[in-house]
């Protein structure tokens, strides 16, 4: 983040006139951090892509992690989650039985909740926090909020107020302090998918075996990688093979061979101009461009991170039936602030392909 990114954080108070305040500025597409029960979280509006790229990029994260969103009510789940998630009794029952509560439950996502939040999955993480001030401003916002924990990338989760000010002073917008949260540890997040037993992905302020006793009618609970619980985290999703990777190859351009072997191609600019340039290379090389799409009109990683899984998915539609001789061809994109993030988004997904870099 530059310096000309740097902004006065305002202190509030777990107040009424602290949580209008943090609500007037989540809907304005600020960044807020909020006490919940489990650790601090740094909140934005989760249906404005722009300010949850701000979450990104205040956070500093070399990666895009899907993000969890938190709602006030049961009934807010109806716009986020797909008829099929919300018809999953397992839902009702575990929202019954632990929410307002430490339990993320990650289920399938409706087109209203933005891919940035979900790291292009088709999936979205919810929960209902147990503390009176996050859930006020939930309300007071009248919007879904996503927040991860408020800490810089690598650092600890902040149970603390003071700890939050350390890590993201005159990076965000305004931190409500609460005092010290009370469970210390990070929601416990499981899985549901329909006609599969639950998957248990991060322990956390739920017991597991908990989570057990309710869903041993409903196929009980697997938990992946047991081996690892309780010694190192579990790998974050934006690090595993299920993360979102386009079907078609995906090349970052490189000088004269980007094109090579290539019928046709769908084009990813950081820019305009950058866009340009893909366009007279492929033209040279005679490779067909079948769509043609920047990140942003001139260089803006915020507005790029939040177009990023998006503009991906369409191209990869683009070239859906193609045969091999057809790759999305990407210019790299420059590493300062966000841009390490799309950047290493881009090489994974490179990666992932066998198109790699050309
Ligand atoms: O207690 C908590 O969960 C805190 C407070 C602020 O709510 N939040 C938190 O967020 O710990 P974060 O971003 O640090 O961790 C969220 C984790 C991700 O790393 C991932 O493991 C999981 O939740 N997650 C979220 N959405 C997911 C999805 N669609 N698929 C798989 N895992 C998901
Ligand atoms: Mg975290």
């Amino acid at each position: 983040m530059s310096v000309a990114d740097r902004r006065r954080t305002e202190r509030l108070e777990a107040d009424a006139a602290g949580v209008a305040r943090a609500a007037e500025i989540i809907r304005a597409g600020g960044t807020v951090a909020m006490p919940t029960e489990t650790v601090y979280g740094l909140g934005a509006n989760a249906l404005d892509p722009i300010a949850v790229a701000n979450i990104f990029a205040a956070k500093e994260r070399p990666n895009f992690d899907p993000l969890i969103v938190h709602v006030a009510d049961r009934a807010d789940l109806s716009r986020l989650l797909t008829a099929d998630a919300l018809a999953d009794p397992r839902l009702a029952l575990l929202a019954e039985a632990l929410w307002p509560g430490p339990l993320t439950i990650v289920a399938a996502a409706s087109d209203l909740v933005p891919p940035i939040v979900r790291a292009g999955l088709s999936t979205v993480g919810v929960r209902i926090p147990d503390h009176p001030i996050a859930l006020a401003i939930i309300r007071a916002a009248a919007t879904p909020i996503a927040a991860p924990s408020a800490n810089r990338f690598g650092r600890l989760s902040p149970t603390r107020a003071e700890h939050v000010i350390a890590d993201l002073d005159g990076r965000i917008d305004a931190i409500v302090d609460a005092g010290p949260t009370q469970v210390g540890v990070e929601s416990t997040v499981i899985a549901l998918q329909p006609g599969r037993p639950a998957t248990l992905l991060r322990p956390g302020g739920i017991a597991l075996e908990q989570l057990r006793t309710l869903l041993a009618p409903f196929g009980g609970i697997d938990v992946v990688a047991a081996g690892e619980l309780g010694a190192a985290p579990l790998p974050a999703p934006g690090m595993t093979a299920s993360h979102y990777a386009p079907r078609a190859a995906i090349r970052i351009a490189q000088g004269q061979h980007s094109f090579a072997g290539l019928a046709r191609c769908a084009l990813l600019g950081s820019d305009r101009t950058e866009l340009s340039k893909l366009e007279a290379g492929a033209r040279e090389a005679g490779v067909r461009v079948v769509t043609a799409l920047p990140l942003s009109e001139s260089l803006d990683p915020i507005a790029a991170a939040a177009a990023l899984f998006e503009v991906l998915h369409r191209l990869d539609a683009a070239l859906e039936g193609s045969d091999q001789a057809s790759a999305i061809v990407a210019s790299p994109y420059p590493d300062a602030g966000l841009g390490l993030a799309i950047a290493d988004r881009l090489r994974r997904a490179a990666a992932a392909t066998n198109g790699g870099v050309a």
